[in-house]
């Protein structure tokens, strides 16, 4: 009949080409497969992240169903127009144009305005779970942290919350029309004519048991998909990051096999959730075209029977399109569901975390007496019988440690490889809290101390010297906002870092991630520098000596020397080199304390000292 519906069809075939397309783009966000938590908290969070936009949501479904109305509508004035035409009533035809371009501009215009504002909402809503994620983060402790991994945290802030917008933008604009949008096309019908209602509720009911069956078969192939996906980045990280190893013992075959098995098994899932879409797909356009028959075949009895006109023909065919095409819409949208919850789900886990480390209610207050008292004595950070257990271990990684860090000395720390030198550190910083005794700062004791206040007393070079990607003079000035640059050249000066001079850039020299441009020693002494350029009543140096030759050592101590006078410096170092001149020596041995003195006082009384003394001068240095 007049206005077949040859564009809708073209335009649900090309969507399905799409969708076939995506379901296998889309499945590659990684998100490793953690147990699901409860389904309340999940919907609390969704709330909670939809509170700020819940007039923009009301909004943007009124115009969805502006766009719905105006679609619907247009067929139906269509229809009226041409059983007008034939029963010669040309006088309303202008007026049946007139109505019809109205619902063209509604629909289109709702259209437009509701895809802008719907995908304007899943972004704003994805940028807040993206922030909440990320702020939640920054409080949680070194130990939270390892408890839910890096990797993971990461896919958390950017992957999950990428799902979660997607999702969100698509239940919009093509899961809300589509109940719409069936309920009004069955109602126009059967206003039309009763038997043309059965027959569009029959094509609605048949669509949502294709719907039904492609969603239940595709769904847990979708689900082995992820799995498959993270099985893959799994192995694929460990093979690139390994490949030298790899390449070193021959394995080179074994791990070819081993990748092999899991690519073949996403391949075998892609294939089978393809069959799957092909099927439904194909039978909702055998679907498409049993329909037009059926309706033009009921229509013509109709007509005969002089229930309908027979210009309603092609306005029904064009519902029974329009519910299909939603509907076809829909599985879509409803396929990202699971995977959306999923996500939310492990955005929670992040979000409801306890933070180990956290300030105590009245920190603040604490603060302000410190910061009166802080000048008047010598002893800033006093150790008073601390022990320490990580979470993970069975016994304590330090036991028992009382010692002072006093102003304008060095306090060193020797000990071998895995005795708890930079398990000090990280107490000091309170990366960690303390298990047993206390950390004085000032007297105050450092969980009594906001967090923020405790570390900006505190400048600490990491053991392993991480940069920032940027520029040097970033790098420097990460701990100093405002230092100037006669400031920086001093303290690169002082840190030995004179092939900072040497680059043609300078200060402004590029930093890739990591500082992977640089090498270790150089990256020590950028890092020493960093610290050096930030005031601090404390500075900690983790083994930062052990990566450079020995008479840039000699020079790098001497010119610190002059350098802290103000402050309390701690040392932690593998050389007696090193720490010779040190105020105050402490030896650790498995995390216990088997000695305290300067250098000469130690060769005299602690064995484990002479040792470690005689091992060194007898090896010419040992260094890792
Ligand atoms: N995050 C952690 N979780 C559990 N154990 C840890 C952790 N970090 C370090 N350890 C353990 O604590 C001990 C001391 O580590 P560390 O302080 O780094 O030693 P050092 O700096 O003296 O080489 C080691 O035995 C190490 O295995
Ligand atoms: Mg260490």
């Amino acid at each position: 009949m007049i206005a077949s519906p040859l564009g809708d069809r073209l335009y649900s075939v090309m969507y399905a080409m799409i969708r076939r397309g995506g379901a296998m783009a889309e499945v590659d966000t990684t998100t490793e497969n953690e147990p699901m938590l409860g389904k309340r908290e999940t919907v609390r969070l969704l709330v909670r992240l939809l509170k700020p936009y819940r007039w923009q949501a009301v909004a943007t479904l009124l115009l969805l169903m502006s766009d719905v109305i105006g679609m619907l509508y247009i067929p139906t004035e269509l229809s009226a127009m041409v059983n007008a035409a034939i029963s010669r009533q040309g006088a309303d035809l202008g007026v049946h144009g007139a109505r019809m371009l109205v619902a063209a501009i509604a629909g289109s215009g709702g259209c437009i305005a509701s895809y802008y504002m719907a995908s304007r909402l899943a972004a704003n809503v994805g940028r807040d779970l993206r922030m909440a994620v990320y702020k939640k983060s920054l409080g949680l402790s070194v130990a939270d942290f390892s408890r839910i991994g890096t990797g993971s945290m990461i896919t958390r802030t950017m992957g999950d919350a990428n799902v979660v917008q997607q999702t969100l933008m698509m239940s919009f604009v093509m899961l809300a029309p589509a109940p719409v949008a069936c309920v009004v096309a069955i109602a126009l019908s059967f206003a039309t004519d009763w038997q043309m209602g059965v027959v569009l509720l029959f094509v609605t009911v048949m669509m949502l048991v294709v719907t039904a069956l492609a969603i239940m078969r595709a769904t847990p192939i979708f689900m082995r998909m992820q799995e498959l996906v993270d099985a893959m980045n799994t192995r694929l990280r460990e093979s690139i990051t390994g490949v030298r190893v790899i390449r070193a013992f021959g394995r080179q075959r074994m791990d070819r096999e081993r990748l092999d098995t899991t690519f073949e098994g996403y391949a075998r899932s892609a294939i089978r959730v393809n069959y799957v879409f092909t099927l439904a797909d194909s039978l909702t356009f055998f679907l498409m075209n049993g329909v037009e028959v059926l309706i033009t075949w009921v229509g013509a009895n109709r007509v005969g029977a002089l229930a309908m006109q027979i210009g309603s023909i092609s306005a029904l065919v064009n519902y029974a399109m329009i519910v299909m095409f939603m509907m076809m819409m829909a599985q879509f949208a409803l396929l990202q569901i699971p995977r959306a919850r999923a996500c939310l789900a492990r955005a929670v886990e992040v979000l409801d975390l306890e933070p180990r480390v956290k300030d105590a209610p009245d920190a603040e207050k604490h603060h302000r007496k410190l910061t009166a008292r802080t000048d008047e004595t010598r002893e800033v950070v006093r150790l008073d019988h601390v022990s320490f257990r990580f979470d993970d271990a069975d016994e304590d990684t330090l036991c028992d440690l009382t010692f002072a860090l006093r102003r304008g000395e060095t306090t060193a720390v020797i000990g071998n490889t895995g005795s708890g030198k930079s398990t000090i550190a990280k107490l000091l910083l309170r990366l960690f809290d303390v298990t047993d005794g206390a950390i004085l700062v000032d007297g105050y004791d450092l969980r009594s101390l906001p967090q923020r206040e405790a570390r900006a007393h505190v400048a600490y070079v990491p053991q392993q010297a991480w940069l920032f990607s940027g520029t040097i003079a970033d790098n420097l000035r990460h701990g100093a906002p405002d230092a100037t640059d006669e400031e920086l050249w001093h303290a690169l000066d002082v840190a030995q870092a004179t092939f900072v001079r040497e680059l043609p850039d300078g200060l402004a020299s590029r930093v890739s991630q990591g500082g992977k441009n640089f090498s270790g020693g150089q990256r020590q002494r950028l890092a020493i520098a960093r610290a050096l350029v930030r005031k601090a009543d404390l500075y900690v140096f983790d083994d930062s000596f052990s990566a450079l030759d020995f008479k840039t050592d000699a020079a790098l101590r001497h010119a610190l020397k002059g350098e802290l006078t103000d402050a309390a410096t701690l040392l932690i170092a593998q050389r007696v080199s090193t720490i010779r001149d040190a105020s105050q020596i402490v030896v650790l041995e498995e995390g216990r304390v088997v000695g305290i003195g300067t250098h000469d006082e130690l060769m005299e009384t602690c064995d484990a000292y002479r040792e470690i003394e005689e091992s060194q001068t007898r090896g010419g240095g040992v260094d890792e």
